[in-house]
């Protein structure tokens, strides 16, 4: 009874958690990636600063180059280990390239106020400084980096996250689904109590009402001396007494058709059979009505899996509206085709049609759009309300096409199970 809603309120869950979590992961990832970054960033600060410490005449490129760069950077430990990780380069004050060191190799051309810069391809990154003495600027240094272990960490940092996610996602969807149950299950059982305990009244008030209206009957059947206001009272009781046996034979097959639908109680009918009993079922009121019922069906071997009773209910409610909302004279036209795996069934009309408006409210329990004109001629409100819950029950849609005036076309589509 409750499964879209459990898959609505899940869905409503499960988005909450993954925008969350993808939320915290995104501000955990640009938190350590920026920290990385800054370490990275901090270390060639310090390398360039060491480096730029003896440089002290500009002229001497090849001592730079050769000599005091190589001892600094063996002194410090940079060099030894991965020569092919650092590059050195010495520009003079114009931007020339005067001097190289390591093997790593910068392809970015020279930018004196660039101050750090990534080298994509290779993963270097670069520092490039201004080496200034006694107020004079006398060259630039750009010293260039490896941070491919950056790059491994935020790699492994991503790959962990999405891990993460995905279990955390997997645990939650089934947290989220238990809990959604559980919530649903009180509320489940309630309607489910309500349900019965309109079905048991109806059940119930069958008898007593059905009671006044034989004894009304008896009484009138043996009227002879009974004053004529006595008998107009009488009559109007088993009116009364109809009334209320409709609107509880109504509220029963409302209650029966929200039970969910049992395999074992399904079988194939053959669409021909159950159009032929409701045309006779129907004829009464069509004569009365002086409207003519048009029946089409495209294949005489169509067959539909379900309950006779439940079938029939549906798609009877729906001719007589069309039936009892037609001007005399008029045509009522049934379709019953195979449309995919689908039976489609089309009613309609030529009648009073139904207002835009009104057209959502027509399968709202007991709303009739002119209460007045409907209560006499026995309308209780229920009936498409009826037709929705079963067509519901089968899965299938009920549809409206209406023009105030000029008609209506109901149109039922049931899923074929075979
Ligand atoms: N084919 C139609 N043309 C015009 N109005 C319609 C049509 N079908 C339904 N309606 C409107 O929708 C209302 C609800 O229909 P529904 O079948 O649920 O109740 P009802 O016909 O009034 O009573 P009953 O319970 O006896 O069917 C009707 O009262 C009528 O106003
Ligand atoms: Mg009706």
């Amino acid at each position: 009874m409750f499964k879209t809603t459990t898959s609505k309120l899940f869905l409503k869950n499960f988005s909450v958690i993954v925008f969350l979590l993808s939320a915290f992961s995104l501000a955990v990832y640009l938190m350590v990636t920026h920290n990385v970054e800054n370490a990275d960033r901090q270390k060639l600060q310090s390398l360039s600063d060491i480096l730029m410490g003896p440089i002290d005449d500009p002229n001497e490129a090849e001592e730079i180059k050769n000599e005091l760069i190589p001892d600094v950077m063996q002194s410090h430990g940079f060099l030894g280990d991965n020569p092919d990780k650092i590059a050195l380069q010495w520009f003079d004050p114009k931007g020339q390239l005067l001097a190289t060191k390591g093997t790593a190799s910068i392809t970015i051309p020279f930018d004196a106020a660039a101050k750090f810069q990534r080298e994509k391809t290779s993963g270097l990154l670069l520092l490039t400084s201004p080496a200034v003495r006694d107020g004079v600027l006398i060259g630039y240094l750009r010293v260039g980096m490896k941070v491919c272990q950056s790059e491994k960490y935020k790699r492994g940092l991503i790959t962990s996250l999405l891990i993460g996610i995905t279990i955390s996602l997997a645990a939650s969807s089934f947290i989220v689904l238990f809990l959604v149950r559980q919530t649903l299950k009180p509320v489940e059982e309630s309607i489910q109590k309500l349900t019965d305990f309109t079905a048991d009244a109806s059940h119930e008030l069958k008898n007593p009402i059905m009671a006044i209206k034989s004894n009304g009957a008896v009484a009138l059947q043996y009227s002879n001396g009974m004053r004529e206001t006595d008998r107009t009272k009488f009559l109007a009781i088993i009116d009364a007494a109809e009334q209320i046996n409709v609107t509880m034979t109504d509220l029963l097959s409302l209650a029966e058709s929200e039970h969910e639908l049992l395999n074992d109680a399904l079988t194939f009918l053959k669409i021909v059979d159950l159009l032929d009993d409701l045309n006779a079922d129907l004829k009464e009121l069509s004569i009365a009505k002086s409207v003519e019922l048009k029946w089409i069906i495209t294949d005489g071997n169509l067959v539909i899996k379900g309950r006779e009773e439940d079938i029939k209910l549906a798609i009877g409610n729906v001719i007589k509206n069309a039936i009892q909302y037609s001007n005399p004279g008029q045509e009522v036209v049934i379709t019953c085709r195979n449309i995919g795996n689908k039976i489609v069934f089309e009613i309609t009309d030529h009648g009073i049609g139904i207002s835009e408006e009104d057209q959502p409210k027509v399968f709202d329990r007991f709303w009739r759009s002119n209460k007045a004109r409907t209560h006499t001629s026995g309308g209780n409100g229920l009936g498409l309300a009826i037709v929705q819950s079963i067509v519901k029950r089968y899965k299938g849609t009920i549809s409206i096409r209406s023009k105030l005036g000029e008609g209506t076309t109901f149109t039922i589509s049931i899923p074929e199970r075979r």
